[in-house]
């Protein structure tokens, strides 16, 4: 009887089940959008119980579309948005507030309330800087915001996860209350060097210890799902054997596995991950320090740069401007004119992440005139995806004083060509995409596999890694410095905007 992995991706806008087979062939997928919520200028929230129902609905789905028997499962992956914040009653097991996004800024101003002492305790020891888009401070939130949460928490009433917690509690029932060491540390209340939960920061965030997860690695049998999950009249019990973030997920996915070994995924945001290794690389740039990979009783690294806005980008070319259909128009529209007007958009719609941090700059578009046509707006959003991009490798290339030879890109977006060939010319880079751009879904199956067995080690799954397209860049280094001085510019522009 053959078997399959599963994969349980539960991204920013949507929750997907992949099944794969073991040639790392995606041979069902389905997936749920959820809602968005945005109930104040810069805040994001989700429905938890919403996305474990969507969850829920698009496992038992991709079973049926694969037209496989639990059986047939080997173990379950699970992959998701890293950050967000899930607060709920040990006693119910309910949310007691919305999900907090990792793009809500609602937490910008108590961040600048920390004197430069915490702010380099932080960063000493977490890695990441004192910003609102990590955990920390959503969950701080909710306990002073929320009514009657302090009391809960002090009494041991409450449970933190982020969604991998979350979806892994639920699948189990309420048996596991655990994480990884990749989610764990994008909360600001992991030491990368004790590689665990630190006393100095549970109390400069002021949140109690007994609230947090047990840490995990992100490959190995954690448990069972409960009896019945798939279907009432169905006992089995599947085992959960891999929890990773998905960000790490794609670069184990990429099989980035070697030290300066490059991806970037282009999602709702962009993000960017160099491995370095098991040596802990601390930018000098912008970027922050990420746990790459906790496997094989090793810990390893990657220097991170988040963009915060990409696709999401399109998506309001689509949605709020309503000049474009879909995201696919957008390579056409782009083809259309050249880029002589230089016009950019700088999309931080809800600030800017790396290299810059500036939580208090909005959107703005550059160089108009009465020439100005929809197509020179899609163009310029879909380059600015590359210019943030671009500054990221531009920070990782002088921390790390070496050359990249290539970038590994998946994600939505990597499928336009137009944006691809613009990464690799600003980059002055060769651009590489696999055949299978599911390398989000691929890393959380590859390492709930080898937790049980399914592949023997990672050269076991090296053969499953092919090529679809490799790009070199078509202008001249020149040509490159002069775009990204006008972007360089206008970002600059709008820094601080709703600074009061
Ligand atoms: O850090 C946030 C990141 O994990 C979100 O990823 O793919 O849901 O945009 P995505």
């Amino acid at each position: 009887m053959e078997k399959y992995i599963v994969t349980l991706d539960e991204g920013t806008t949507s929750a997907r089940t992949l099944v794969t087979n073991k040639k790392g062939e995606i041979i069902a997928v389905d997936q749920t959008e959820f809602t968005q919520f945005f109930p104040n200028e810069g805040w994001v929230e989700h429905d938890a119980i919403e996305i474990w129902n969507a969850q829920h609905r698009t496992l038992v789905q991709a079973i049926n579309h694969a037209k496989i028997t639990s059986d047939q499962i080997a173990a379950i992956g699970i992959t998701n948005q890293r950050e967000t914040v899930v607060v709920w009653n040990r006693t119910t097991g309910l949310p007691i507030y919305n999900a907090i996004v990792w793009q809500d800024q609602r937490t910008a101003n108590k961040v600048d309330t920390y004197t430069q002492k915490e702010v380099d305790l932080v960063k000493q020891k977490t890695g990441l800087i004192v910003h609102p888009y990590f955990s920390a401070t959503k969950v701080e939130w909710i306990l002073d915001n929320v009514e009657g949460a302090r009391k809960l928490a002090d009494n041991g009433e409450l449970m933190f996860g982020n969604i991998n917690t979350w979806l892994i509690y639920r699948l189990t029932a309420g048996e596991l209350f655990i994480t990884d060491h990749t989610n764990a540390q994008r909360t600001l209340l992991y030491n990368i060097e004790t590689n665990d939960w630190d006393d100095d920061l549970l109390k400069l965030f002021n949140i109690p210890r007994n609230m947090l997860p047990e840490i995990k690695s992100c490959s190995e049998n954690y448990g069972l799902t409960y009896p019945g999950l798939l279907s009432k009249s169905d006992k089995n019990q599947i085992i959960i054997a891999s929890s990773i973030g998905d960000q790490q997920s794609a670069l184990f996915g990429q099989l980035c596995v070697n030290p300066s070994d490059v991806k970037i995924t282009y999602g709702t945001g962009c993000f960017i991950l160099m491995n370095t290794g098991e040596k802990i690389v601390r930018s000098s740039h912008g970027l922050v320090t990420t746990v790459a990979l906790a496997y094989d009783n090793k810990i390893t690294y990657a220097l991170e740069g988040s963009v915060m806005i990409a696709g999401a980008a399109v998506q309001w070319l689509r949605d709020n401007l309503k000049i474009v259909y879909s995201a696919i128009e957008t390579e056409w529209y782009a083809g259309q004119v050249k880029d002589d007007r230089r016009i950019y958009v700088v999309p931080s719609f809800t600030g800017l992440g790396a290299p810059y941090w500036d939580s208090y700059s909005r959107g703005a578009m550059f160089g108009l005139d009465r020439g100005t046509k929809r197509e020179h707006i899609v163009r310029a959003t879909l380059e600015s995806i590359a210019y943030q991009a671009n500054d990221v490798i531009s920070a990782m290339r002088k921390d790390m004083n070496n050359p990249i030879s290539e970038l590994k890109v998946d994600g939505g977006a990597s499928n336009n060509k137009f944006l691809m060939q613009f990464q690799s010319d600003l980059s002055q880079v060769k651009v590489i995409k696999p055949l299978n751009v599911e390398t989000t879904a691929m890393g959380a199956a590859y390492l709930a596999g080898l937790a049980v067995g399914y592949w023997k080690n990672v050269d076991d799954i090296k053969n499953n890694y092919q090529l679809d397209l490799a790009l070199n860049p078509q202008i001249e280094q020149k040509e490159a410095q002069r775009l990204i001085k006008g972007w360089t510019e206008a970002v600059k522009r709008t820094f601080s905007w709703t600074k009061d």
